[in-house]
């Protein structure tokens, strides 16, 4: 594994970080999950991500026991504030009140004493930045909070968020938005802003939630036990994922094996090798529904692409690219 800075921090981060949205707690048994989880430690991820939210809590559960025995001194332990965890009007959001319960809950659930990167996992509008800053601020000083991180938040959000956490001192340190060869809107936006202001980028499914390992085939029905397969009632694969699952997409995908072959790759570790080359990402996030997933997509982390390579990719991909810097969030 190779490690990187996250942002202007002293923290290093696993280029490579492994999360379980979708995953534990839901798609997969537990006992898959932790095998995941131990195959993510075998092949040197430190960095492991998560979130209040998924699987209606259950995910923060089973990550604490798949991580049992490990020396946290070892890993960093990532996880998020803000969407709805229980049907309350102080269940959800960016105030005070929902910061500090729920970072205890986290906690528990986790089972540590501290979270490395706490994010707040979308802006809330509803609150004052203000109140929200403060309330990490005084995570940190308590020590239960090591780093502040947001997910996709714009980029006048963030100006805003970091000229306060400045004004508190307090390291706000990472910006976790979707990044890949097929959504790159943070490019002009949000990537200079967290340069300006030392955010490193955390980035979430950088293979477009399995599209981009090319297993999706056009004018064929989805694999059995794929993401997009979703039963009735389990909406698995995201709405930003169905996007992509139309001919021209599906086509074009199907043009990058060769050039994934010719660097002696598949697909999916052409994809997360990809987000890796911009050197304002400090690590990729990979989901995985077993083992083998995450042994291939590891490879990634010392992939090295030429720009010729990122340039066929870029002349397979044109037209069908996202680059609309209004989509974040
Ligand atoms: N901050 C946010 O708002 C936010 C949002 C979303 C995600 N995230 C974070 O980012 C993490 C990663 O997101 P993601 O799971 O969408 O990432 P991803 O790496 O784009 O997609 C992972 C999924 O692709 C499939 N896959 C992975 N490797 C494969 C391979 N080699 N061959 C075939 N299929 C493969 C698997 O699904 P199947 O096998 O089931 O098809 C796997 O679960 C999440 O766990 C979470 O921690 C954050």
């Amino acid at each position: 594994m190779e490690f990187n800075k996250l942002g202007n921090s002293g923290l290093s981060v696993s280029k490579i970080a492994y999360g379980n949205w979708i995953n534990h707690g839901g798609k997969v048994d537990e006992n898959t999950a932790i095998n995941c989880v131990k195959a993510a430690l075998d092949v040197g991820i430190t960095t492991f991500d998560t979130a209040d939210v998924y699987s209606d809590t259950k995910a923060e559960e089973i990550l604490g026991r798949s991580l049992q025995g490990i020396r946290r001194a070892s890993i960093e332990l990532c996880t998020k504030v803000c969407h709805p965890t229980g049907n309350g009007p102080n269940d959800r959001g960016l105030s005070r009140k929902h910061i500090l319960e729920n970072c205890h809950a986290s906690l528990r659930r986790l089972q540590t004493d501290y979270i490395d990167v706490y994010y707040a996992h979308r802006f809330d509008p509803t609150t004052p930045l203000e109140e929200t800053m403060l309330a990490f601020a005084d995570l940190v000083r308590q020590g239960k909070v090591l780093y502040i991180g947001v997910s996709e938040w714009t980029s006048e959000q963030i100006t805003r968020g970091a000229a306060l956490a400045r004004q508190l001192n307090i390291p706000l340190i990472a910006s976790q938005p979707q990044y890949s060869m097929l959504w790159r809107v943070i490019e002009t936006d949000v990537i200079p802003t967290c340069q300006r202001e030392g955010l490193g980028q955390v980035v979430w499914s950088p293979l477009a939630q399995g599209v981009l390992t090319g297993k999706y085939l056009p004018q064929q029905p989805v694999p059995a036990q794929s993401r997009a397969n979703s039963p009735a009632g389990k909406p698995f694969f995201n709405k930003l994922a169905q996007r992509w699952m139309t001919d021209n997409v599906l086509t074009a995908i199907q043009h990058l094996k060769p050039i994934a072959q010719e660097l002696d790759l598949s697909l999916a570790q052409l994809s997360v090798a990809w987000v890796l080359q911009n050197t304002n990402v400090s690590s990729a996030i990979i989901g995985a529904s077993s083992p083998e997933q995450v042994r291939e997509n590891t490879v990634a982390a010392s992939v090295k692409l030429e720009p010729e390579i990122m340039k066929q990719i870029d002349n397979v991909l044109e037209g069908l690219v996202e680059f609309d810097p209004s989509k974040t969030g």
